[in-house]
């Protein structure tokens, strides 16, 4: 197996991961400070493409994913190389490798400020700054405005919305949705499905995403009542385009833990509806 320390980074074989590389995966994860994030890694594995560079030692030097939408959009992820092998050239070739992979499809993903000088190198432009907010968000006194989502009965209008919204085909994922999040709701009114969004477990956090909804309004009233079921603190990211949304958080009770870029490759156009995007399902998935 080649070494990464001696061979030049185009030269090492990606390879594509999978479930059986769960343990490889987040022993990587806890080199990085990111936490043991099991069921998000898993649901990466299982949903999207895995790829990583093989330490001769064992486990992982480095890893990246690639969540393909349809073929007109994907999403980057989980660009995570081994402190002893930063530096050389890894990250390149693995985000090189996923670009490739990705072919004419508009390609988009969250940086944090140790990858986005990289992603910068690749042609990635910023187009907007998500917080990430995260604490216990409180809601008492709240009415209950959304109900839970019915997999069977809900979901062609759920897949509606959602291909107007995000503009591209993620039918597939928000099916297995149902299976993965703690919970998925959505608001009515007469016109029929106005908002859906889910919460997911990962590792301590209940994770509050996707939020797709008409309007501001209807987000606050998903991401109430997702919040109230909650056992633990939630996260929730939402871009700096919507601060009376983030002054709202703010108020009841979610700090900024950290924050993100959103980029796109090429800067080109989103497809959809963004405006009515209000959260991210996994920043992992663009
Ligand atoms: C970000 C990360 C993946 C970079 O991996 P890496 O293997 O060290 O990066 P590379 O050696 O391939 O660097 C690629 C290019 O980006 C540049 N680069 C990488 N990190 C940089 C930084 N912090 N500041 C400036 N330039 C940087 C390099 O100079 C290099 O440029 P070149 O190819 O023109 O010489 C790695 O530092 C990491 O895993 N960090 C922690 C996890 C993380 O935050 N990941 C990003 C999630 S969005």
């Amino acid at each position: 197996m080649p070494d990464p320390l001696t061979t030049p980074a185009a030269e090492l074989p990606v390879r594509r991961l999978g479930p059986d590389d769960l343990e490889r995966c987040l022993a990587l994860n806890e080199d990085r400070a990111w936490g043991r994030e099991d069921r998000k890694w898993l649901f990466l594995l299982e949903n999207a493409e895995a790829y990583g560079i093989d330490d001769p030692s064992g486990g992982l030097a480095g890893t990246v994913t690639l969540t393909r939408y349809g073929t007109t959009a994907a999403g980057i992820g989980m660009m995570l190389v081994a402190t002893r092998y930063g530096g050389r050239g890894l990250g390149r070739r693995l985000m090189t490798h996923v670009l490739d992979a990705a072919g004419d499809a508009t390609v988009f993903l969250w940086a944090t400020e140790f990858g986005r000088p990289l992603y910068e190198k690749l042609g990635f432009e910023t187009l907007c700054v998500a917080e990430a907010r995260v604490g216990r968000l409180r809601v008492e006194g709240d009415p209950v405005r959304s109900r839970p989502a019915d997999p069977a009965a809900d979901l062609d209008a759920l897949l509606a919305l959602d291909g107007e919204v995000f503009g591209a085909d993620r039918s597939g994922l928000l099916r297995r949705l149902f299976g993965f999040a703690e919970q998925v709701r959505v608001v009515e009114d007469d016109s029929g499905l106005i908002g859906y969004a889910g919460m997911w477990r990962n590792h301590s956090t209940l994770v509050i995403g996707p939020v797709v909804a008409d309007n501001e309004d209807v987000a606050r009233a998903l991401i109430i009542d997702l919040a109230r079921t909650a056992d633990g603190p939630v996260r929730v990211e939402v871009d700096r385009t919507r601060p009376g949304l983030l002054d709202w958080l703010g108020e009841r009770g979610l700090p900024q833990a950290f924050w993100t870029s959103f980029m796109v490759h090429g800067g080109r156009p989103l497809p959809g509806d963004r405006s009515r995007l209000f959260a991210p399902l996994m920043t992992a998935m663009g």
